[in-house]
């Protein structure tokens, strides 16, 4: 194979798992404080260690240019990042090329209000966005310091916009078990899907997890107590497992990271806003790709095939041990 040829093969692991989705996160910051992925209070990173935005869309052209077809942005909060519209802006062209399937956005939706129109505009078909309660209270509450219409707006102008819009809800014990009924019929009413996610143990977030921890197999079992619930066969690509709601012909999705392990199917990578790429959210080990930006491109596939090469076969969570965190990172790092 010549050289150039080679350098822009496909990133395949040890395990024969080839990554075709980047998810990057372009900030650590966010505007909201949810219980289970933050701290109180929370330390940033120095706003001098983040990449570029420029420096993000190259690492982002470097990853499509060897298969990837699938982009997320991710944060923290995507959307405080300033300069991440043009960003979304400069990849699209490889939407245009063909090169990249999609381009999409997982956000807290409190910033949606104002970017729907250009994120539509720059050929975005999907965003996610995390809402875990319709209760403006309990939404304070979780988010320590949201406030739920902004989100609700939010919502509103991404679907004006003709955004197709997945809720994504962090399922517990207690008032959201309450509330997942309501969760599920204002996501259907409104034509949106809903993925209900168990909660990982990332970060030490000042909160004990076996007190509000719930496995998603009992929840689902719970859930079809009311709600007539057949598996679909339909996969975005991701680890979430889909049923439609008979009542509401909507669909449901469950990510159960702790009790139903898919890493064998992992097509994934994760890159910091600094950087770093992580082939693996639930393991600690990443390769900073910070300094082969300023060197010439053989360095960078070197150091790209290093690490897709030694992608963990698997994620070390544990549910008997869901107190305490198995990674120190917290959630907000990357972006889930
Ligand atoms: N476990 C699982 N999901 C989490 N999120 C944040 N923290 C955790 C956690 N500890 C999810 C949010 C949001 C996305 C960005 O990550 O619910 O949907
Ligand atoms: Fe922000 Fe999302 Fe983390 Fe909440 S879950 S603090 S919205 S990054």
């Amino acid at each position: 194979m010549p050289l150039d040829a080679r350098q822009f093969a496909p990133l395949v692991d040890a395990y024969g798992r080839t990554v075709t989705y980047l998810r990057m996160s372009v900030t650590d910051r966010c505007d909201l404080r949810c219980t289970y992925c933050m701290a109180e209070h929370m330390v940033f990173m120095p706003k001098k260690n983040l990449l570029s935005i420029e420096e993000l869309a190259r690492l982002g052209d470097a990853f499509i240019r060897r298969g990837a077809r699938k982009l997320r942005l991710t944060g923290g909060e995507p959307l405080v990042r300033r300069g991440v519209i043009d960003l979304i802006g400069d990849l699209s062209k490889h939407l245009r090329t063909g090169a990249l399937d999609e381009i999409t956005l997982t956000t807290n939706g409190t910033q949606l209000a104002r970017h729907a129109e250009a994120l539509a505009s720059f050929g975005v078909r999907r965003v996610n966005v995390s809402l875990d309660t319709l209760d403006p209270v309990r939404y304070a509450q979780v988010t320590r310091r949201g406030v739920i219409e902004k989100t609700l707006e939010g919502l509103d102008a991404a679907q004006t916009a003709r955004l197709s819009v997945k809720l994504n809800a962090l399922a517990g014990r207690g008032p959201f078990e309450a509330e997942v009924d309501d969760l599920i019929r204002f996501a259907h009413g409104r034509g949106m899907d809903l993925t209900l996610i168990e909660e990982m143990p990332m970060g030490a977030t000042g909160l004990n997890r076996s007190e509000t921890f719930l496995a998603l197999d009992e929840l689902r079992c719970d859930l079809s107590k009311r709600w007539t619930l057949t598996d679909l066969s339909h996969n975005t690509g991701g680890p979430a497992r889909y049923v439609k709601v008979g009542e509401t012909g909507g669909r449901l999705g469950f990510i159960s990271p702790m009790s139903c392990n898919f890493c064998s199917l992992c097509n994934r990578a994760r890159l910091s806003a600094t950087g770093r790429l992580y082939t693996c959210m639930g393991q600690e080990g990443s390769v900073d790709l910070k300094p082969a930006l300023r060197d010439d491109v053989a360095q960078l596939d070197l150091l790209l095939r290093q690490a897709v090469a030694a992608k963990p076969s698997g994620h070390n969570f544990q549910t008997q041990t869901v107190a305490r965190p198995s990674v120190r990172r917290f959630m907000s790092d990357l972006g889930g």
